[in-house]
């Protein structure tokens, strides 16, 4: 078990910070998509509006750039009654995560209640959640390339809306595998729902280590890792992972991994397209396919806020 997965239950068993959903029990994930789920309202009419969090404040800490994950936490504790505050963190005031505990200090002095840490050095959320206070929940929005379960139970939740099931279904997760905290989220949380058929596409500089992704077939090519599986999930080239590797230039990475409807169509005919966006069109995804009848991207984004709210009232809920 990672140092993440370890620390994230109280003595009682419930659930105080989401680090990781490396380890996190089946039940947990059931329980907080069930409740995600309750949550979901259809476009157009009135979002779910409680005061579960009425006297919490939720703190927003992102040494990363993000659109839909920064907006969707803060839109669901505000939902839920809760304070907000947002900090844009600079990366250059900081030192291996040291003056990231001061901030965390001086945010808990205010009363904050849940930090929200997005960060793009592996173990900072962990090391936040060992020094808070007791009373204090730490929330993972996306760290290095390690983890990100917010997006991992809102992709969980969006293939579970449309499947209903997951063990009898067959799962590509196609692109830069090996700098995506998106992909090894989705991996963790398909494996522990039961997912049997659970395959990595990626051109060889972009395959994780042989030691990860256990279980999952390896494919080299779009063709045969898409070829009768119900879920497409299209990941974006990570550049500012990366140092130098070789790559193909956009064009031929297109030519070779880009989703087009004629590849798509080697995959169920109700199979659905995922993304978790900022999508790159014309080089891993085609327009036609990410705007097309298959692709459910925009329900996934607003499964984000839904699923936020719901990790949010469980950790607060079972404070005690
Ligand atoms: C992803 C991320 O930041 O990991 N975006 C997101 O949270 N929806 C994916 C990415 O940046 O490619």
């Amino acid at each position: 078990m990672t140092a993440g997965a370890a620390q994230q239950h109280r003595a009682n068993g419930s659930l105080r910070h989401l680090l990781t959903l490396e380890g996190l029990p089946r039940s947990d994930i059931e329980r907080l998509l069930e409740r995600a789920q309750g949550f979901v309202r259809a476009l157009g009419t009135k979002p779910p509006i409680s005061s579960a969090l009425e006297g919490v404040t939720v703190a927003n800490l992102f040494t990363e750039p993000s659109t839909r994950t920064r907006v969707s936490f803060e839109l669901a504790a505000k939902r839920l009654g809760a304070d907000v505050v947002n900090l844009e963190v600079q990366l250059s005031s900081r030192v291996k995560g040291e003056s990231m505990l001061d901030t965390v200090f001086t945010l808990q002095s205010l009363h904050v209640d849940v930090m929200v840490i997005r960060d793009p050095e592996a173990g900072v959320p962990e090391l936040v959640a060992a020094n808070v206070a007791p009373h204090v929940s730490v929330l993972s929005a996306g760290e290095a390339h390690v983890s990100h379960p917010t997006q991992g139970l809102l992709d969980a939740l969006t293939v579970r809306q449309q499947k209903k099931q997951f063990d009898r279904l067959s799962i590509a997760i196609v692109g830069d595998i090996r700098h995506s905290r998106v992909a090894r989220s989705a991996f963790h949380v398909f494996r522990t729902l039961g997912v049997q058929d659970l395959r990595i596409v990626a051109p060889e500089p972009l395959m994780p280590g042989a030691g990860e992704f256990a279980g999952c077939s390896r494919h080299k090519t779009l063709e045969s890792g898409v070829e009768g599986v119900d879920v497409v999930m299209m990941l974006r080239i990570q550049k500012e992972r990366m140092g130098q590797v070789d790559l193909p230039d956009a064009d031929r990475y297109f030519a070779m991994y880009g989703l087009t409807p004629e590849r798509l169509k080697l995959a169920r005919p109700d199979a659905i397209v995922m993304h978790p966006q900022p999508m790159n069109r014309g080089i891993e995804i085609a327009s036609d396919v990410a705007d097309g009848k298959q692709s459910v991207i925009r329900d996934q984004v607003r499964n984000g806020v839904a699923v936020r709210m719901a990790v949010l009232a469980d950790v607060v809920g079972s404070r005690g």
